[in-house]
């Protein structure tokens, strides 16, 4: 959902050609999260106050088209130095007004590019903020909610009551009239060599690359009424040191540059040091200084941000040999479970600790039921896991789509636990389904795969997947580990009830088998890819399970859907003559997850009925079932494990299916059409 990427180098001379290159790499790793068009904000040529100028590019598609026109821009000169620069880059999903040039970032305040900002978000009050400035003679060129920003900085400015205003002040008015989600990073011609940052809602974080030690860990937040004897009061038992100015350091000969970006991927090459940004926060770096203010202070803020150190590696998000994310994040499976269980599972004792909730334990014991809260896949990996949650704690659970759990205004009590499942951690029907079981009063708990997300902050307590970073749009890996967190949190949860202890130890043998079963599994690759080579022409495919493995069609038809543009239902086995029976015929693919657990023999009789019609059913199975196999038309069979596991290693055929099948009719599996990584918008 857009992404954001902004560069400073402060006394560390950097070519135009150098700023670009970064500029633009920053922009390619966030690109999973808006790919319709892009564009950069960068310095003309010269310093001097009165030659100020902002070059502005912007072009319609993706990334790499960008790329192309800033090198036919003959006005621009690839080698001058720049000794200190700030250059800001977005990368856009359309949510107001068609891609196009002009509606993509950066968004500029006026024709002279006064002001010039990249947003990701959406501000809804955008009309009634158009029709204000309007009515004070602004003119808009854009559809775009973002270009009442720029014109509203513009407006502040214009109307300021003193020479010497800061530009995070303005900023600082600007955000005070502002409703919706944004993170926002602005550059000036006013303000040269000066950033500003700021979010509420979107997330947004700072990498700090110096080869000079830090001056601090700890940045201070600065209020209006903060002098600097009272930020030392309010900071003393968390920092090492303070600077005299209170901000990160970097003066006199030092050397510092800093990073703006939506998420980690654009700036793990850089710098492991990074800042995340709290809602409402403003960091301005201003002579090499980074400092972080807010407007109001409340009893629950943090009076300082950690600079913390990031535990990702590059490679993890890179393409390495294959053709892309998706299908290396497929292929990750057997590791990303692995990673997930790891320091958690122990195998000798049969026991399961997830130190994220343990100090919470007993309060999740007594409570009155568990809700689960999810979008997409997430949502999927809930309903997937539903009913061995339901076995192992002994509480009702209720499985929820964010959206229609908001729509619904679902009573929520004080003593229910609300989960929320979240690859991204930043989802805004979640984050908002998590902020309305808070006001209520319930225990909240985040599963996410985004250390530092909204969701990961906000929530009580929670549990990190551990998937590693998910790039491809179509989320694989993040499933299966959501899957497994889940599985691991009842297994805490039954740890000392003696009627279940045998189930599970079964489960957790199960458990350790799976990153195995899952490489038998991958070893089918070419097998389905040949069964994509029968099936990509189809405009249908239905999806058709029970029990444990309903979630499996569910999250199968969405990925077929969302990357091949099939149109694919997941259908429940025992709704099959509730109505969909009647889309069966002979030439309608039917692909049916038929696993030897207690659902089986229901299974078999909705194999009788597809038959019946004519379908020509292609079934995933257990290797030993010779009994689907005689009525099927094509068979792929899987590993057998534990019921409740099951579902982990019938999903991986589809994750692959549906990968053959969109590049098979010519798509890009990484970047589907009209979707984005992380919606941050409702
Ligand atoms: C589908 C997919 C989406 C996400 C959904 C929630 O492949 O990726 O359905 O699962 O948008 O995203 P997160 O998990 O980041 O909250």
């Amino acid at each position: 959902m857009c992404g954001i990427f902004a560069y400073m180098n402060y006394r560390v001379p950097k070519t135009r050609k150098e700023i670009f290159e970064t500029l633009i790499r920053g922009l390619q790793r966030l690109e999973y999260r808006g790919y319709d068009s892009a564009g950069v904000a960068i310095d003309g040529n010269n310093h001097e106050v009165k030659e100020r100028h902002i070059h502005l590019v912007k072009k319609r598609g993706k990334v790499k088209a960008l790329d192309e026109e800033l090198y036919k821009q003959d006005s621009m000169d690839l080698k001058v130095e720049f000794e200190t620069h700030f250059g800001i880059a977005h990368t856009r999903w359309a949510t107001h007004g068609v891609p196009n040039a002009v509606n993509s970032h950066p968004q500029r305040s006026d024709k002279d590019n006064e002001f010039v900002v990249i947003h990701n978000g959406i501000i809804t009050n955008y009309k009634d903020l158009r029709k204000f400035l309007e009515s004070k003679g602004y003119e808009f060129e854009s559809e775009t909610d973002t270009e009442t920003i720029a014109k509203l900085i513009k407006y502040v400015f214009d109307n300021r009551e003193t020479e010497d205003i800061t530009f995070s002040t303005l900023v600082e008015r600007v955000i005070q009239q502002l409703e919706g989600a944004f993170a926002l990073v602005f550059k000036s011609i006013h303000y040269p060599g000066e950033a500003v940052a700021t979010r509420r809602g979107s997330p947004l974080l700072i990498g700090v690359r110096s080869k000079y030690k830090l001056s601090t860990e700890q940045i201070p937040v600065l209020y209006p009424t903060c002098n600097i004897e009272n930020v030392k009061n309010i900071c003393k038992t968390r920092m090492k040191r303070l600077d005299s100015s209170t901000c990160l350091h970097a003066v006199g000969d030092k050397a510092v540059e800093f990073f703006f970006a939506s998420d980690a991927s654009a700036i793990i090459e850089h710098t492991n040091r990074v800042i995340f940004l709290e809602d409402d926060d403003i960091a301005a770096v201003a002579d090499g200084k980074l400092s972080i203010h807010r407007v109001k202070r409340s009893a629950t803020d943090d009076p300082s941000r950690a600079i913390q150190t990031l535990q990702m590696e590059l490679q993890q998000i890179m393409k390495g040999n294959f053709s892309a994310f998706m299908q290396k994040e497929i292929f990750e499976q057997p590791e990303s479970v692995f990673n997930t269980m790891r320091g958690r599972v122990n195998f000798e004792t049969n026991t399961v600790l997830l130190g994220g909730l343990k100090d919470h334990l007993k309060e999740i014991r007594r409570c009155r039921r568990l809700i689960v809260i999810g979008c997409g896949t997430s949502y999927h990996a809930a309903v997937a896991t539903r009913q061995v949650l339901e076995e192992l704690t002994e509480l009702p659970v209720m499985v929820e789509l964010a959206s229609d759990f908001l729509d619904r205004n679902t009573p929520v009590f004080r003593d229910d636990v609300c989960f929320f499942i979240s690859q991204s951690g930043e989802t805004a029907d979640t984050l908002l389904a998590l902020r309305y079981c808070k006001d209520r009063g319930a225990l909240t708990v985040g599963i996410t795969n985004t250390v530092g997300s909204s969701i990961s902050r906000e929530t009580d307590c929670g549990v990190h997947i551990n998937a590693g970073p998910e790039i491809g749009v179509a989320s694989t890996k993040a499933y299966t580990s959501q899957f497994i967190s889940l599985v691991m949190f009842g297994l805490m949860m039954s740890e000392d009830r003696i009627s279940l202890q045998n189930r599970r130890q079964e489960i957790i043998r199960g458990l350790r088998s799976l990153p195995e079963l899952i490489k038998e599994v991958l070893s089918l690759d070419e097998k389905i890819h040949d069964l994509a080579l029968e099936l990509y022409t189809q405009r249908s495919l239905l999806v058709m399970g029970r029990g444990y493995n309903y979630a499996t069609c569910l999250e199968g038809a969405l990925k077929i859907k969302e990357i091949t543009y099939m149109h694919s239902e997941g259908i429940l086995a025992g709704e099959l003559k509730h109505g969909p029976l009647a889309l069966v015929d002979k030439q309608m693919p039917v692909i049916m997850v038929i696993m030897k657990d207690p659902c089986f023999a229901k299974c078999q009789n909705a194999l009788q009925q597809v038959t019946a019609r004519q379908g020509r059913p292609i079934i995933l199975c257990s290797k030993d079932d010779t009994e689907s196999s005689k009525f099927a038309y094509k068979t792929i069979e899987l590993p057998h494990t534990v019921d409740c596991l099951q579902g982990i290693l019938s999903v991986i055929p589809l994750q692959l299916l549906s990968f053959h099948l969109a590049v098979l009719r010519g798509y890009d599996v990484d970047f589907p059409r009209n979707l984005a990584k992380s919606v941050t918008v409702e």
